[in-house]
């Protein structure tokens, strides 16, 4: 179960308090019983602090949710791919819209964790990011529009032409890319409608994070994908 595959669940905690060190254990053994309940592939990403603890305590894909594009040394404060890599990540996120690099740096990211043996999933905010993204051949991409991100209004259905744009870019360069979409998905519905639209999976946080009842959501979601 430690390894991606698809179609996939990736939920961000962020900085959440929700999902901040013992309640993000809490919330990723609800995704890794979803996952064991479906068979979907629920993925988590945890802030830096909890991937270990999160690693170490269930058997789910576990990402970073950025690293810094520098090798070993100097360079206080940053987070090295390495060190991600040995707490237990498979993967990291990379220029999430919260978190965003230039495209050197991205290129330079997707290299780092390539070396370290991690997957690297490249958000994207634009269709001229999302096309530039993919000439950097990351293991995957998540488009996600920023006006819609925690909003509770679904890209899959407020912006399906958004999402088949940035497929078709991506089509252009590497078929076989797979292609994520994130921002407001928030139910098994409109999972379904991002899986409808070619996507491989959906990247959420607010949807599942702030639920009250964050199982069912993460059942309801990977049922979808069935
Ligand atoms: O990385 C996921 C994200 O930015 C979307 O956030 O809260 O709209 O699901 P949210």
């Amino acid at each position: 179960m430690r390894s991606l595959n698809y179609p996939v669940v990736i939920v961000n905690f962020k900085i959440y308090i929700e999902s901040t060190g013992k309640r993000g254990l809490e919330l990723a053994k609800l995704a890794e019983k979803a996952y064991k309940e479906t068979g979907v592939c629920i993925a988590v990403a945890p802030q830096a602090p909890d991937i270990r603890l999160i690693a170490e305590n269930t058997d789910i894909p576990v990402l970073a949710q950025h690293i810094d594009p520098m090798t070993p040394g100097a360079g206080t404060g940053a987070i090295l791919a390495e060190a991600v890599k040995e707490a237990g990540a498979v993967g990291t996120l990379i220029n999430h819209s919260e978190k965003r690099l230039t495209l050197a740096d991205i290129d330079a990211c997707i290299k780092r964790a390539r070396q370290v043996g991690l997957i690297s999933l490249v958000c994207t905010n634009t269709p001229e990011v999302t096309y530039a993204t993919a000439a950097l051949n990351p293991d995957i991409i998540a488009y996600e529009p920023p006006e819609l991100i925690g909003t509770g209004i679904p890209v899959s259905k407020a912006k399906p032409e958004a999402v088949t744009e940035a497929l078709q870019l991506v089509e252009k360069i590497n078929p076989h890319l797979p292609v994520l979409c994130g921002a407001g998905i928030s139910t098994g519905e409109d999972v379904k409608k991002a899986l409808e639209l070619g996507t491989k999976g959906v990247l959420l946080a607010s949807g599942v994070v702030k639920a009250k009842d964050p199982y069912k959501i993460l059942v309801d979601m990977a049922k979808a994908c069935l």
